[in-house]
Parts: C-alpha cells; sequence; structure tokens
C-alpha cells in the first residue's frame, strides 16, 4: 500500500463531477483549510490535517507540504497529436512571413511534411521525439492526454504510430488515449476513393488499440458523407467517432456528428447559431482549441456562445507541427478568457471535468474521494494565476495516481 497526504493546500479547487454545462461551469467547489489523503492512487479523504495526520501516520504516508499553494485536478488534454516526425519550422518561417497555412498545404507543405517525416522515422525514433514531449506536457500539469495518428496515411505507419502510443502510454506516467485518424487528409498522388477503402481496410487492426475514430471533416480533406462512411465502419468495429470540424468551413460536418452520434467535434473556429443549437440537444463535447487560433491568426470559436446556448464545452491544445505547436493548457485556460470571453473558473472545467466526460473517461478530473489522485499543486496561492498570469508554467509538482511524478 501506498499512501500520500497533501498537506494543508492554501486551495483546494475542483468543478464538481459530471459534464458540465451552463452556470454548472462556473461553479467550481474552493476549499481551505482541508488536506487530502490518497491510498494507492485514490482519494480517501478530504479533510482537516488533524483528522488525516494519525492515519498518515500510521500507514508511513509520504506527506507533501502544500502550506500556500492551490491544488487542482490534472490536466486533460482531449486534442493532441503527440506522435510525428520532423518539424515545420521552415513553414512557420513562411507564415510570418506572410503565407498562409492553407497556401502551404496547397503546395505540398503542410500535413504531407510532417506525413513524409513520420514514414520515415523508426517507431524507436517515433517514440524518444514523443517521450520528450510528453515530459514537457506533464511538467505542466498534464495528466492524461488523447494522442492521434494521422501522418502515416498508409496502413504501416498508421498503426506504427498507434503502437508508439500504446508503448508510451505503459512506460509513461500520463495516461493516453489513442485515436485512430487515417482519414487525416488524402495521401499524395492517390486517388480519394481508393485512399478511403484502404483507410477502411486499416479499421480492424487500428481498433485494437484505438479507442476513437476521428476524421478530418473539411473542404479539401473529408466530406460530411465520407465521414460518415468512414466512422460508420469504425464503429462496427468498436471505435468511438469524433470529427475534426468547422476549423476553415462550415460544410455539414456538424449534422454529419449529430448523424453520427459522435462523442466530440473539435475545432469550431467557424460555427453558426443554427450549429450550436444543433450541438446544444446533443451529449457532443464541443472542443475548442484556442492555441490553433492563436498561432494560424485564424478566428477563436465562439465559447460564450457555446456556453450560453447550453453545449457542452471542452478546451483541448490540439499539439502539432502545422497548426499549434504548444503543449500547454495552462496557455489555453488564459486564451479561452482573455480571447473567447471565458471565465477562468469555465476554462478550468474544460480542461478537466469536461475534457474527461468528452473522452469517456471515468473517475478522472475531479477532486473528490473515490477519484482517482491525479493532481496539480500550484504554485501560487490561487488557482486563478493559471489564466491570468499567463505564459508561466504554474504546476509546482504533479501528482499522478498518488505519485509525485
Ligand atoms: O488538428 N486540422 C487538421 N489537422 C491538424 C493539423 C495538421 C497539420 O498541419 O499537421 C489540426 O489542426
Ligand atoms: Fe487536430
Amino acid at each position: 500500500m501506498t499512501a500520500l497526504l497533501v498537506k494543508n493546500p492554501a486551495q483546494i479547487v475542483t468543478p464538481r463531477p459530471g459534464s458540465l454545462r451552463g452556470p454548472e461551469l462556473a461553479d467550481l467547489s474552493v476549499r481551505s483549510g482541508r488536506s487530502i489523503y490518497v491510498i494507492d492512487g485514490v482519494i480517501q479523504d478530504i479533510a482537516p490535517f488533524e483528522d488525516l495526520q494519525n492515519r498518515a501516520e500510521s500507514d508511513n504516508a509520504i506527506v507533501i507540504d502544500a502550506t500556500g499553494k492551490a491544488v487542482v485536478p490534472g490536466f486533460i488534454d482531449a486534442h493532441s497529436h503527440v506522435v510525428f516526425g520532423g518539424n515545420r519550422a521552415d513553414e512557420f518561417a513562411l507564415r510570418t512571413a506572410g503565407a498562409s497555412y492553407e497556401e502551404i498545404a496547397t503546395k505540398g507543405g503542410g500535413i504531407a511534411n510532417t506525413v513524409r517525416a513520420t514514414r520515415e522515422a523508426s517507431k524507436a525514433e517515433l517514440k524518444s521525439i514523443a517521450m520528450d514531449r510528453l515530459n514537457r506536457a506533464l511538467r505542466q500539469g498534464t495528466t492524461t492526454m488523447e494522442v492521434k495518428s494521422g501522418y502515416g496515411l498508409d496502413t504501416a505507419t498508421e498503426l506504427k504510430m498507434l503502437e508508439v502510443v500504446a508503448e508510451l502510454n505503459d512506460e509513461h506516467p500520463i495516461d493516453l488515449i489513442p485515436t485512430f485518424l487515417g482519414a487525416h487528409s488524402v495521401p499524395k498522388g492517390m486517388d480519394k476513393a481508393d485512399y478511403i477503402t484502404e483507410v477502411k481496410a486499416m479499421i480492424p487492426q487500428a481498433a485494437e488499440i484505438a479507442k476513437f475514430c476521428d476524421v478530418f471533416c473539411e473542404q479539401g480533406y473529408f466530406t460530411p458523407a465520407e465521414s460518415l462512411d468512414i466512422v460508420g465502419h469504425a464503429r462496427e468495429h468498436g471505435m468511438l467517432p469524433r470529427l475534426h470540424a468547422n476549423q476553415f468551413h462550415s460544410i455539414g460536418c456538424i449534422e454529419a456528428a449529430v448523424e453520427m452520434g459522435a462523442t466530440s467535434v473539435d475545432h469550431l473556429e467557424v460555427l453558426d447559431a443554427k450549429e450550436i443549437a444543433l450541438l446544444a440537444a446533443t451529449d457532443i463535447g464541443c472542443v475548442m482549441l484556442p492555441g490553433v487560433s492563436l498561432f494560424l491568426d485564424i478566428p477563436f470559436a465562439p465559447g460564450r456562445e457555446i456556453i450560453d446556448q447550453g453545449c457542452l464545452p471542452v478546451l483541448a491544445s490540439d499539439f502539432n507541427p502545422g497548426s499549434n505547436m504548444s503543449l500547454s493548457l495552462q496557455m489555453v485556460m488564459s486564451l479561452a478568457c482573455m480571447r473567447m470571453g471565458m471565465s477562468v473558473n469555465e476554462s478550468l472545467a474544460c480542461v478537466t471535468q469536461n475534457a474527461a466526460h468528452a473522452l469517456r473517461l471515468e473517475k478522472v478530473g475531479c477532486l473528490e474521494p473515490d477519484w482517482q489522485a491525479d493532481m496539480i499543486i500550484l504554485d501560487s496561492p490561487d488557482y486563478r494565476d493559471v489564466a491570468y498570469f499567463y505564459g508561466e508554467n504554474h504546476a509546482y509538482a504533479v501528482i499522478k495516481k498518488g505519485q509525485l511524478v
């Protein structure tokens, strides 16, 4: 048995359990005068230190003094592309000189560039590069992360990426949730219908590892009908559907997501009132990615409207080489507050409890007895500093399943 006591934090801050909408999002619990007692990775008790002291001593608990520091749940990143080869700093330079993301993609750069590098990389290379990225994410408080394939665009490389995710999940403290994104783009020189046939043929093997099947539903990539066809097949093999939708254009992907019973729609930078109303009537997570808007200088998803109309909002990084080279969910919270009309409380709920819901995870993203002990001890007594004092890493210590990592 391993026991841990987080002693006397200035605040213990957590969203309420459950999938949160509207005013529930801002209704955090903020407790002081309490300590957190953990046994074997699960929170046992949140009580005054005096009530826990004897138990902690007889259990030989490790004690972390959190005096003057706030504690929040470990962050859950519901959308990332952490496994890929190469680097697109050259395209970043082109963009700073005025080229757009879509122009670069049309000229053969973009996703195709990373596909080349990912195919060339060995599994060991991919793993070691991704391991470094996971370490960076963990240091910034991310304790659970969804990771997509999608830079292989052929059977061997798509499966190689998923195997890397599965192995890293065993070796790294961050819990990784694999998503199959074979339909991220059509490989160069290949007919789209032929590639869709190939993607569908990958599905039975991909489903052995991946929990979700995602499609880049977008003009120039995959249509709503093609997305439905692909995820329909994935569903038969037990994967849950989700979509990259409405990043640049509104082409019916939201309607398709509703029809397929998607777990989430991700991006939503271009979203109208009718689409918001459609989503509000469902259990679909609206995964907003403000880092992409900053990085590409495109509109931000309408976070305020998404919340006010009763949708289920989520915030994530979309860490990837082309449209957001940042792993920081702390920065995502700041951007949500500064550019999307969201409050600090809402942004925290969106990277913890609601992210867990979108990933269909139980017992993470909340600090209550019986929940998994994933938490961040902040370097500040006030949790609001995470979003307010921005561009800083406020994680003083990160705890995953009751272990200091
Ligand atoms: O989530 N939107 C599509 N795919 C990625 C970016 C891919 C890339 O440029 O490498 C995204 O933003
Ligand atoms: Fe993405």
